[in-house]
């Protein structure tokens, strides 16, 4: 099976990293739109015609399904994308909330969901949250991260102070990454909660949904992965390499 997966950025690839560690797909096509990152100040408009262009590249390659490895795309493109594509398209944020039902029983939770501002503001995760019975939801952007995690800045002051700026006087007992760049300082934000809140991760949340929704089997040793970008494809190249570390088998 192959999976084309879709993200403004690098981002997605923390997406891409947990299909190949569950070994779900034969083949990724991954493609970042490097040129054109971030998607997350960018109006409704914007994200559908950059998503539909993907949509485009991706069919040359045939996918048997395709992944919006981005909340901000699986926010306001979803559906466009299932008009125009003859495969499945999968967003991040329906699975997203499976996995805070499945991981927390307590309705009175208090749930924080983090995110770009066209995520936040496409009101997506509360609408679902909210039909799924969870009432104690803070929605907040914090677009700031997105560009420390494309500047590879994990840890630090920079990331203190604007994990402070964004989180003073919340303490919620879990907390949504509601952006595929954030499961990289996903640590840091488990320090400053600490360890008892919840951190509800895409990749993590997206590999159970397509076990369980779509019957995929964890069977395959090895994925080819196939990496794409609009700008600059050597960077991904590198950072793919970086990130998924021993799981890294390009192919070009
Ligand atoms: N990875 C994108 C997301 O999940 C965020 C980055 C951006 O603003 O493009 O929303």
């Amino acid at each position: 099976m192959r999976a084309a997966v879709f993200d403004s950025g690098v981002g997605g690839l923390t997406v891409a990293k947990s299909l190949i560690d569950h070994g779900l797909f034969d083949e990724i096509v991954y493609y970042g739109d490097t040129a054109r990152v971030p998607y997350g100040p960018k109006d409704k408009n914007t994200i559908i015609r950059y998503s539909l262009e993907a949509l485009e590249f991706f069919k040359n390659f045939e996918p048997d399904i395709l992944i919006t490895a981005c909340n901000s795309v699986s926010a306001h493109a979803i559906e466009e994308l299932r008009q125009n594509a003859s495969f499945p398209v999968v967003g991040v944020i329906e699975p997203g909330v499976v996995a805070v039902r499945n991981k927390i029983q307590d309705p009175d939770a208090h749930i924080l969901i983090i995110g770009t501002r066209a995520t936040i503001s496409s009101g997506k995760y509360e609408k679902l949250l909210s039909a799924a019975g969870f009432s104690h939801l803070t929605a907040k952007p914090t677009p700031l991260f997105v560009p420390l995690v494309e500047e590879e800045i994990f840890d630090g002051k920079i990331l203190e102070a604007t994990m402070h700026h964004y989180f003073a006087g919340l303490t919620p007992d879990a907390v949504i990454l509601g952006c595929t760049h954030f499961p990289l300082i996903a640590d840091q934000i488990q320090k400053y909660f600490g360890p008892q809140t919840i951190l509800i991760h895409s990749g993590e949340a997206i590999v159970e949904y397509l076990t369980n929704r779509y019957g995929l089997a964890p069977s395959r040793k090895e994925t080819r992965l196939k990496l794409f970008a609009s700008e600059n494809p050597e960077k991904l190249k590198k950072i793919a390499a970086k990130w998924l570390g021993k799981n890294f088998r390009y192919s070009s």
